[in-house]
């Protein structure tokens, strides 16, 4: 398993600067980038007449569509706007995402699975690293060609099938257009924080349809832990970073625009898990009669297994066994011993996001998050309790995502932020290392919000490297040892040095 790639992008110094390096890398796997690009200009060709046929299913043109040199193929010598594909092509993996499913680890994990297609055929992959259509659930039909295919994740992955927007966005008046109206012809408002957020979680945390289960990590698929500050300031930009920060700035030059994506992206991508947790408990099969009688698993669609596991810390079945046991001396907060921790990642700083827009109070006991919290901890959690709590729930996110987007965020709420995440890390970090992590990924973004909200462009203030270096301590207690794909060592000793960094912050911002 491969969890160290995507664990890099958690602890990479965010590249916020958003100077693009055109160094052109190969993928060392079949088909070779190179292929790809001679694939792209021979099959490919801009379909902008189809925007005329309204009524036509919307679907992706591909981006040969887009690659021109006087559209979004330039060569970068004028910063990103206008080189948005070769930016694509050469520096994000995205465009990588079809080729992957040919790799030693795709190979095998198809095997593993018993899928009756190889990955780089099969919709259960297909829908997340070559979505070539919009909704993407249909890969077997006529646009999901090979040449379709070898774009992977391209632009109208994340910004819509431009089939009907293709034409009207060369035209004059399209900056005219209000985001509504764009959105009428398939095309995502991404500048919007919660949709932004929401298109890479269908991925990356996954939707109906789009499901990376236990049964896929147990054949060797690399555990998705999303974040979006992390993910997003990792992703190549191939927009100017700066638009983003001047829009959320209260006035130029200071903005919240770390803090508030931070936010936002904790609320989308807790959202997008729940979505998933109700598809899931829908869908699952009480009698496991799908999973025990198919000879091989269906390819073209993932099977809903209840409880699952994949939303289960993995730490709490996947350690060691102890003497003298720290999780018996730790306890188990509010499970049995021996319930299952559910959501340990994207759950732990969540109600300090919610509470803070005064939507709700989730951490109290009869809280939707309480509820559903104490319910998946059973061994076999009653299905209509966890889809009920569960919409709840998700109610309660999206009204606080609306009002944190509407707000311009000041530097004394991020700072109170920061206070109140720091408490509630102390607790996420003694229960689980995914709980540390979201308390240090969350202490970083909201810290580089708070830095540049109070417009400091100057050396950094002395309060501001205290935490700077309490920061580094804890990443350094986090990061998995050589050769191990899990914290083979998070015992209560990090945890205790990661509480007492926690508590230095915390202190230093009294
Ligand atoms: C819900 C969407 C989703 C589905 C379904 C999915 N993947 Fe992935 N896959 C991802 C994401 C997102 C990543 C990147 C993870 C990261 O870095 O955080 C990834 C990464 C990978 C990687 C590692 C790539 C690398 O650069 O090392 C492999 C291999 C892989 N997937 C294979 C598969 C195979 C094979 C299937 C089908 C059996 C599959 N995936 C199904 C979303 C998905
Ligand atoms: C993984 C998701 C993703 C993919 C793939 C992607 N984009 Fe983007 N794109 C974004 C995000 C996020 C932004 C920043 C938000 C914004 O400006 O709307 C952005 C911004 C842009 C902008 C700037 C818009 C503006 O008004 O400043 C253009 C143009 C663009 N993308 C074109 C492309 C093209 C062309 C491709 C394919 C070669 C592509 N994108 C692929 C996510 C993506
Ligand atoms: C259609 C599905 C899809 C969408 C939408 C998507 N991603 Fe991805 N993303 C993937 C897959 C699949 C990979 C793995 C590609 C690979 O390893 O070749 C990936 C990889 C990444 C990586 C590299 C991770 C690593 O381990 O190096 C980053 C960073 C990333 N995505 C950020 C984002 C952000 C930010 C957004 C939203 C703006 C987004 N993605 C939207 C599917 C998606
Ligand atoms: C409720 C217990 C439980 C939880 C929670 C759990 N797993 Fe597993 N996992 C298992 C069992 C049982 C096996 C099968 C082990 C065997 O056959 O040796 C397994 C196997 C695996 C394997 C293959 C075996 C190996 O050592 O490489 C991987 C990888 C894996 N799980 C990853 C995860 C990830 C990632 C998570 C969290 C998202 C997770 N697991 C959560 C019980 C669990």
């Amino acid at each position: 398993m491969r969890w160290n790639v995507t664990f890099r992008v958690l602890f990479m110094a965010a590249a916020l600067a958003g100077v693009v390096v055109f160094a052109r890398k190969s993928s060392g796997v079949e088909p070779a980038t190179s292929d790809r690009v001679a694939l792209r200009t021979l099959d490919d060709s801009p379909a902008a007449d189809s925007a005329a046929v309204p009524d036509r299913a919307r679907h992706f043109v591909g981006v040969g569509g887009c690659s021109a040199a006087n559209c979004h193929g330039g060569d970068g010598t004028r910063g990103p706007v206008g080189s948005e594909y070769s930016i694509w092509i050469q520096n994000d993996k995205h465009a990588e995402a079809f080729s992957v499913l040919y790799n030693e680890t795709s190979q095998r994990m198809a095997k593993l699975l018993k899928l009756d297609k190889p990955a780089h055929q099969a919709t259960l992959c297909l829908n997340c690293h070559a979505p070539q259509n919009d909704p993407p659930f249909s890969n077997e039909n006529p646009h999901g060609s090979l040449s379709a295919l070898l774009d992977g994740v391209s632009c109208e992955a994340c910004h819509g099938a431009a089939s009907e927007w293709l034409g009207p966005h060369v035209r004059h008046d399209w900056a005219k257009k209000s985001p509504e109206d764009k959105a009428r012809l398939g095309f995502r408002d991404t500048k919007n924080l919660w949709n932004r957020s929401k298109v890479c979680a269908d991925c990356h945390v996954g939707e109906p349809g789009r499901d990376v289960n236990h049964d896929l990590y147990a054949a060797g698929h690399p555990r998705l832990f999303f974040e979006m500050s992390a993910f997003h300031a990792n992703m190549p930009a191939h927009w100017d970073r700066n638009d983003d920060r001047q829009r959320t700035g209260p006035e130029r030059g200071k903005s919240s625009f770390e803090a508030k994506l931070w936010a936002i992206g904790q609320l989308a991508s807790a959202e997008a898990a729940l979505d998933l947790l109700v598809h899931r408990a829908d869908n699952a099969r009480d009698d496991f009669v799908l999973r025990d009688k198919a000879a091989k698993y269906p390819s073209g669609e993932t099977v809903a297994v209840w409880p699952e596991f994949a939303e289960t810390g993995c730490f709490a079945c996947h350690h060691n066994l102890d003497s003298p046991s720290w999780r018996q001396k730790r306890g188990y907060a509010s499970r049995n011993a021996g319930g299952y921790p559910w959501g340990t990642w994207l759950f732990p700083i969540l109600p300090t996001v919610v509470e803070s827009t005064g939507t709700a109070d989730l951490g109290s006991a009869d809280s939707a998050l309480s509820k559903l919290t104490r319910e998946m901890a059973r061994s076999y959690p009653n299905r209509n309790a966890v889809v009920s709590n569960a919409k709840e729930l998700q109610a309660v996110l999206t009204q606080s995502a609306h009002k944190l987007d509407s707000q311009q965020l000041t530097a004394d709420q991020i700072a109170a932020w920061m206070k109140g995440v720091s408490v509630v890390a102390n607790s996420a970090s003694q229960q689980s290392w995914d709980g540390a992590t979201q308390s240090w990924l969350s202490l970083t973004a909201i810290h580089q919000g708070l830095t540049d909200v109070t417009g400091s462009t100057e050396k950094p203030s002395a309060k501001s490297q205290q935490i700077n270096a309490s920061l580094e301590k804890i990443r350094s207690h986090l990061e998995f040892p050589t050769g191990f794909d899990s914290p083979e060592n998070f015992s209560s000793d990090p945890a205790t040095a990661i509480s007492a960094e926690l508590q230095k912050i915390h202190d230093v911002l009294e």
